[in-house]
């Protein structure tokens, strides 16, 4: 019998691979790649991209990282600063990376140091294709090579988009490019977020956490309360048309591999009450509490929702459990998040663009929780009640709660158990 070579052999177990990958049969090895523990509560900090979009430098980042320290942000939690897309220049001879020469002259290590300096964490953003969305030199094929760059920058944390690679048969298998971006900052030897930036395309959900640390759920946010632009072979969409695709995915998050329904855009959206209500419900579904807005220029009613102390608490309740969609009308909703006390967050939106009057009888609703195993019967338990947005103190749950929420505003309260 004629004899196979080596050469042959492995070509055709190649090829074999090839097909049953096609077929989406090969399930990548799950072995721990990721740093563990980097995200134990949803990361929280600021990126570049919504409101700047490529419009970026060196000055402005730091600018902003200044007043992200002068305002109280970074004391309240958010210590990432994330330059999105547009900082790339060209690669050099060898394939290193290299920053937009007349964008970042002191180059990315000077402006990890300048971050680090100030107790805050750099995050950079690259893509799993040849090319970023917005043309610049994509990591596909220098994956290593790039993680090492950045681990040399002092780099903490890493988007990693999914523009170009490719369409139908012949598109990047997201599993192995970001399996391979996880496996190349293992061997960067340095600590180093990885978010996963695929839209929800391909089901993160259900894999992205062998991987990354937090993973997109939907398409791009954009500045509105209810309105998807269409963009031609893509859309983005507003608050409420995000929130709508989160309930059904909360049993996928929690400590260490976050739903992300996209970066913030409070201080971005027309009426305060859209922004204390996006805020809200981010942090109801223990989202990544990435803000997406000019910080140097932010008014200071929004520096007040952003570092509202008591809905932080609730974003970074150690349970890290999204909300349930408890009860829901048409023109209102009430949320529900367990919370690792033993109580809740209760969240009433109003969607519409009237005032709404919500009365909640306790004892006359069922709250249970199926995903996550939790039950309260208000007419065995009791719960104090404190207004979130405020910190006052409510009658407790003995007695029904009657609110008049604002058009497109959101209620919070807390509820502790009782001891009577
Ligand atoms: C999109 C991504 C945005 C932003 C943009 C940059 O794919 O979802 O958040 O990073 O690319 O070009």
């Amino acid at each position: 019998m004629k004899q196979i070579s080596a050469g042959w052999l492995t070509a055709l177990r190649a090829f074999a691979i090839g097909v049953a990958a096609l077929a989406g049969l090969v399930s990548f090895p799950a072995a721990a790649q990721k740093i563990e523990g980097l995200a134990l509560t949803p990361p929280m900090g600021w990126n570049s991209w919504n409101h700047y979009g490529c419009d970026i430098d060196e000055t402005l980042i730091r600018q902003t990282a200044d007043a992200i320290v002068s305002s109280g942000l970074r004391d309240a939690g958010y210590t990432y600063v994330n330059v999105d897309d547009c900082w790339h220049g060209e690669r050099d001879a060898a394939g290193n990376i290299q920053p937009d020469p007349e964008r970042f002259p002191s180059g990315m290590k000077a402006l990890g140091n300048y971050l680090h300096a100030r107790g805050l964490k750099f995050g950079i953003y690259s893509d799993a294709g040849m090319q970023t969305c917005a043309g610049r030199p994509g990591s596909q094929g220098h994956e290593y090579q790039d993680a090492r760059r950045y681990a040399e920058w002092g780099v903490d944390y890493i988007k990693y988009d999914w523009c170009n690679t490719g369409e139908g048969v012949e598109q990047r298998n997201p599993r192995e490019a970001y399996r391979t971006m996880s496996n190349a900052i293992a061997a960067s030897g340095r600590a180093m977020v990885l978010s996963v930036c695929e839209w929800g395309d391909h089901d993160p959900w259900l894999w992205a956490g062998q991987y990354g640390h937090l993973w997109r759920t939907t398409g791009d946010i954009i500045n509105c309360w209810d309105c998807t632009v269409s963009h031609g072979s893509w859309s983005s969409s507003g608050v409420l048309p995000i929130l709508d695709q989160q309930a059904k995915l909360r049993r996928y998050g929690g400590p260490d591999g976050w739903n992300d329904p996209d970066m913030m855009e409070v201080g971005n959206l027309p009426k305060l009450a859209e922004n204390r209500s996006h805020f809200a419900m981010w942090a109801m579904l223990a989202a990544p509490l990435i803000i997406g807005t000019d910080v140097p220029g932010m008014k200071p009613e929004i520096t007040a929702i952003l570092t509202n102390p008591r809905l932080i608490a609730i974003n970074q309740d150690e349970a890290g459990q999204g909300a349930m969609k408890w009860i829901a009308t048409p023109d209102w909703e009430v949320w529900a998040k367990p919370l690792a006390d033993g109580g809740w967050a209760i969240a009433i939106l109003n969607r519409s663009g009237e005032t709404q009057r919500v009365t909640l009888d306790w004892g006359a609703v069922e709250l249970k929780d199926d995903t996550f195993g939790r039950q309260t019967d208000f007419a065995q338990m009791h719960y104090t009640l404190t207004d979130a947005w405020t910190g006052s103190a409510q009658s407790d749950t003995r007695t029904p709660l009657t609110r008049d929420v604002a058009p497109h505003d959101t209620a919070v309260f807390r509820l502790r158990p009782m001891i009577l």
